[in-house]
């Protein structure tokens, strides 16, 4: 199964970059399946029902979440209705929706889990180590394809978390950061691991924000309306190829430019 994963989207432009980069590559083969990180995907916060169900209509086959998942009230009683949206799995029970999901995609079933991370995030999630070792403790049906969503902050809680699914999910992909890493692997038990998948929105930005506004913010400490910017609108993620029984067998990183971006930015992955 060849899956795209791809990392937060933000705004418009970020849903443009998925409608133009990632929706062709389904449709020319490139792509089996897609799962997407959309917890910016409105306006920089959350995401709502009508943004998801533009996603899933147009080719998306799940999306995952994360600290954002409760910024738009109307996502709340979506979650129970739309099982292809899913929240991180370490959410306390009291929370709606569910944090894995099957479905069925071009090359077959494939499992999408998510969890946070508690470094430097709220430290009131359950653990999400002990929520993974539960969950796979149980026998849920699992497709032999399982792509892992960890959503953090901490890069040694997210490796932590690679190793310690290795040779238990076919991925496990970072998201949370908005700055795409360079230490895509395939780890010994057949896990292809990244630290970070990136952002797909406004390069020109900081972490997908109106960059002066950030500055001001940083030297104000005041609340401070950050728009998501404009420009050099890219779209980051990975793609990953697994053999028949789910393992990881090749990887690259995408990032690829809906428009040129400036001649001086760097873009060493582009494939
Ligand atoms: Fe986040
Ligand atoms: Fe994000």
């Amino acid at each position: 199964m060849k899956i795209l994963h791809i990392g937060d989207i933000v705004g418009a432009p970020g849903r443009l970059a998925f409608h133009r980069i990632a929706i062709p590559m389904k449709k020319n083969g490139e792509v089996d399946a897609i799962v997407v990180n959309g917890e910016n995907a409105a306006a920089g916060r959350g995401i709502t029902p009508a943004i998801a169900e533009d996603l899933l209509n147009a080719g998306a086959d799940v999306i995952t979440l994360g600290d954002h998942t409760w910024d738009q009230k109307e996502l709340t009683p979506y979650l129970d209705v739309e099982s292809r949206i899913i929240r991180p799995l370490n959410f306390t029970s009291a929370c709606p929706g569910r944090g894995w999901i099957t479905v069925e995609t071009l090359a077959g079933p494939l499992t999408v889990i998510q969890a946070i991370g508690r470094v430097f995030m709220q430290p009131t999630m359950d653990c999400p180590f002990a929520a993974m070792r539960e969950l796979f403790a149980k026998d849920l049906g699992f497709a032999p394809n399982i792509v892992v969503d960890f959503h953090a902050e901490a890069t040694s809680e997210k490796i932590a978390m690679g190793r310690f699914l290795d040779g238990k999910a076919s991925s496990v992909m970072g998201t949370h950061t908005h700055v795409q890493t360079s230490d895509l692997t395939l780890l010994p038990g057949g896990t292809a691991y990244l630290t970070d998948l990136g952002m797909t929105g406004p390069k020109d930005s900081v972490l997908g924000r109106d960059v002066d506004a950030v500055i001001r913010k940083f030297f104000s400490g005041m609340p401070t309306k950050l728009d998501v910017a404009k420009d050099w609108n890219a779209l980051e993620g990975a793609w990953i190829e697994t053999d028949e029984k789910g393992r990881a067998v090749d990887a690259r990183l995408i990032r690829e430019y809906v428009e040129q971006g400036p001649p001086d930015f760097p873009v060493p992955h582009k494939q």
